[in-house]
């Protein structure tokens, strides 16, 4: 079976999107190489100067209650660079998308610089982006794309936009049983819930869309634990336009991450895999490395004694609501930057190691972004800059 192209906005692309993912997984190489395959790569907004020496060189060590705003534009500016990056790579091919954090302090911040340094468009999840369309409204070339699990969510905020005279341009449709990263489930109790299964979720999104008199207009990406060419082709027979891959895309050669923290992913087996709640109070799966085998051990003692810090570790305040500061017992109890920062450094020890549920097209290897697409597309498609 072939797959179907995806038209959208105004170019025919593969119907593949990779997946934003931080901290500093997907920046401006993986980005712009998926773009430049004529496919939609998405740079992840947070904290990118971790992947710029010059600029962890001016704000790693900083400390008091002046380092924030420092913090913060360092990560403005890498950002600015990577969307640069991207674009060279990309070559005019494909499109390129910035993924931001509804959770982030800096949510906003990150949304504006997206939309200055030219971004195509903006996917942004974890939390529901209701002001997106205000934040967007001089930029109306630039694609808003909701990240999203279930039909009840997507009817919610299809509203809430339409009332602002917006639609989204596509919505991704995330798994929380299979994806990667912080999930869009309430609670961990719920991350096995049918609503999420595609064969429920996508006819039901359909049918909201039929009875809106919006069919056809907003295009849906099923994202979690897509693995191959026939997973995608069954995802397009149920109405899916295209679809979101996260860790095959993360263990990629060009992904921006090291080659420990490929290795990681690559080689966990399922029984390596793990749920547990992030500070940013949602669920989320990663591999049981050394730090999250430790943390899972000691994480009820540390919620019995959580209590509300006097400033954040790392004087960085990442998140908007955390876990650790802000003393929430039912929340996550660890510093989420700084262990994401080590396992994008390569530090299997300490870091922590975001990762979806599902096999990978191949296994263990490490493969380039060109051998991924063309797996995924099948022979429908050759490879535009093969
Ligand atoms: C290492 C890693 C980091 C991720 N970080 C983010 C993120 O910062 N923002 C986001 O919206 N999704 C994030 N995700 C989710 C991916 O974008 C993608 O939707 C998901 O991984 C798809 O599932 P799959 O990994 O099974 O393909 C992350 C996933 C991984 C594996």
């Amino acid at each position: 079976m072939e797959l179907q192209a995806w038209n959208f906005r105004g170019r025919k692309l593969r119907p593949i999107v990779q997946g934003g993912m931080g901290v500093g997984v997907s920046a401006g190489r993986l980005a712009g190489t998926v773009a430049s395959f004529d496919a939609m790569g998405t740079i992840s907004s947070v904290d990118l100067r971790r992947l710029h020496p010059d600029l962890m060189e001016r704000t790693a060590r900083l400390e008091g209650p002046e380092a924030k705003a420092q913090i913060d534009a360092a990560n403005r500016e890498a950002l600015a660079r990577e969307i640069r990056r991207a674009r060279e790579l990309a070559q005019g091919r494909g499109l390129i998308a910035v993924n931001v954090m509804k959770a982030l302090d800096q949510y906003t911040t990150y949304v504006r610089q997206a939309l200055e340094s030219g971004a195509d468009a903006l996917a942004v999840g974890a939390g529901l982006p209701l002001d997106l369309p205000e934040l967007a409204r001089d930029f109306p070339q630039v694609a808003l794309i909701p990240i999203l699990s279930d039909a009840r969510g997507v009817q919610l905020l299809v509203r809430k936009w339409e009332k602002k005279g917006r639609l989204p341009d596509a919505i991704v449709i995330e798994h929380p049983r299979l994806a990667g990263g912080h999930l869009g489930a309430a609670a961990l109790a719920d991350l096995q819930d049918r609503r999420f299964d595609f064969d429920v979720v996508l006819p039901e999104v359909l049918a909201f869309f039929r009875a809106a008199g919006l069919e056809g207009k907003i295009p849906l990406i099923a994202a979690g634990g897509i693995a191959s060419h026939e997973d995608i082709v069954r995802l397009q027979g149920l109405g899916a336009a295209a679809a979101q891959l996260g860790t095959a895309f993360a263990v990629t050669c060009e992904s921006d991450a090291s080659e420990a923290f490929k290795q990681v992913l690559a080689g966990a087996k399922p029984e390596d895999i793990v749920e547990f709640t992030s500070v940013a109070g949602l669920p989320a799966r990663a591999v049981r490395t050394p730090w999250l085998e430790k943390y899972l051990r000691l994480q009820e003692r540390m919620q019995k004694h959580a209590h509300e810090k006097a400033h954040c570790t790392m004087w960085f305040d990442c998140l908007a609501h955390c876990g650790l500061r802000d003393g929430k017992a039912a929340w996550g109890q660890f510093c989420i930057d700084k262990v994401l920062g080590h396992a994008l450094s390569g530090d299997v020890r300490k870091g922590l190691f975001f990762r979806g549920a599902g096999r990978l097209p191949f296994g263990e290897q490490i493969r380039p972004v060109r051998d991924l697409l063309q797996q995924l597309c099948g022979d429908s498609m050759e490879a535009s800059n093969a």
